[in-house]
């Protein structure tokens, strides 16, 4: 068995020896040339500049040589190798709908939630690297045995990144009060919801840690929003387009700020893999939409909400002083049972570090020292 490679215009195909084909684009290849002119070694950003190829880019000659060995009319060189050509050949984008890291889940979850302690992850890099994997995972973890100390969160997140301040401060605690700026500082009841849906930036990894515990109710619930999107969308499936269709416009605002932003309640990619959910009622403004487009969108918010409020749906759980909750705010909704204030304290503090520092992070750890110019 042969490999083959057939040169045409645009492009040269390569059938390998299992018989699979690749058409690489010569543009593809020229702009992809990994030597030291076209790469900056160290810094391993291009320096091959992309807009002044020609764009009917073609070779002077193709070869075959462990790799692509690409001779260019200007004498210009490139060589890829076989390993990396494959790697970066093109897939479907139905081919990337599998190759998803998410673990869907489901109320059975409470049997075996994803916990790690605090010294375990302080045990090393293999510690760090299966907490953050198991957040990527599952969209959430609950780390057990942090000291109840005021600020103790901050020095969890900040063994991943930096925490990232919003309009709440660097932290924020949960706690029953007065007057309060939004519905979290009260003992109601709070439907699951994703926080900050106003923000441009909610994309974020959110840390929740209990300090004080001693009142009645006021159980923490979690939801897989992308499980119960999936579910939408297999049910209902012009709901769920609607959802990703129609932006809403989220807004939070106190004597300080005003935050507006128009997203839709769903994102997904090209492949239909969900990226995220911004679903918090309480700061949806009023619908700037046609009666009839309205209608269809109210059906399709109340069956999505329905979804995620199924208790089939939900792990619920009440937490510890010295527990802490950490879950993906673009997947997973975070909700609570009411709690009666006068039978004890409930404190929790919280903070957000932003998901690229995490998922970046757990990526470098995944590299296993691999110098990372060669992936
Ligand atoms: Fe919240
Ligand atoms: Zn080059």
């Amino acid at each position: 068995v042969y490999l083959l490679l057939d040169q045409r215009d645009d492009r040269v195909v390569v059938t390998w020896p299992d018989g699979h084909s690749d058409g690489f684009l010569y543009l593809w290849l020229r702009d992809n040339c990994r030597c030291a002119e076209c790469r900056e070694p160290a810094a391993w950003e291009r320096l091959h500049d992309t807009v002044a190829m020609p764009v009917g880019l073609s070779p002077a000659s193709v070869v075959f040589d462990g790799g692509l060995s690409i001779r260019w009319r200007d004498g210009h060189r490139t060589w890829l190798s076989e390993g990396w050509l494959r790697k970066h050949a093109f897939r479907p984008p139905s081919d990337l709908a599998a190759d998803c890291a998410e673990i869907s889940w489901d109320s059975g979850i409470a049997a075996a939630p994803p916990q790690i302690t605090l010294a375990e992850i302080d045990s090393g890099p293999a510690g760090l690297r299966r907490w953050l994997g198991l957040v990527r995972s599952y969209g959430f973890c609950l780390v057990r045995q942090v000291p109840a100390e005021v600020d103790a969160v901050i020095a969890v997140a900040e063994r991943i990144a930096a925490v990232q301040p919003s309009n709440f401060g660097r932290s924020f605690h949960v706690i029953s009060k007065p007057d309060p700026e939004n519905l979290a500082y009260t003992a109601h009841r709070l439907h699951p919801h994703t926080d900050i849906p106003n923000r441009y930036s909610a994309a974020n990894l959110q840390f929740l840690h209990c300090l004080q515990f001693g009142a009645q109710g006021g159980e923490s619930i979690l939801v897989d929003g992308f499980a119960a999107a999936r579910k939408l969308a297999a049910a209902h499936p012009d709901a769920h387009r609607l959802l990703t269709d129609i932006p809403v416009r989220w807004r939070y605002q106190d004597q300080a700020v005003d935050i507006v932003n128009h997203f839709p309640v769903i994102r997904t990619d090209r492949a239909g893999r969900h990226l995220e959910i911004r679903f918090h009622t309480g700061l949806m403004e009023p619908l700037d939409l046609d009666p009839d487009l309205a209608s269809s969108f109210y059906q399709a918010l109340i069956a999505f909400g329905r979804l995620l409020r199924d208790p089939a749906a939900q792990v619920a759980f009440r937490m510890m002083p010295g527990d802490c909750q950490i879950f993906d705010n673009q997947r997973v909704l975070h909700g609570r049972a009411s709690f009666d204030p006068s039978s004890g304290p409930r404190h929790l503090q919280g903070c957000y570090i932003d998901k690229d520092d995490f998922l970046g992070r757990l990526r470098a750890l995944e590299r296993d020292g691999n110098d990372f110019r060669r992936t």
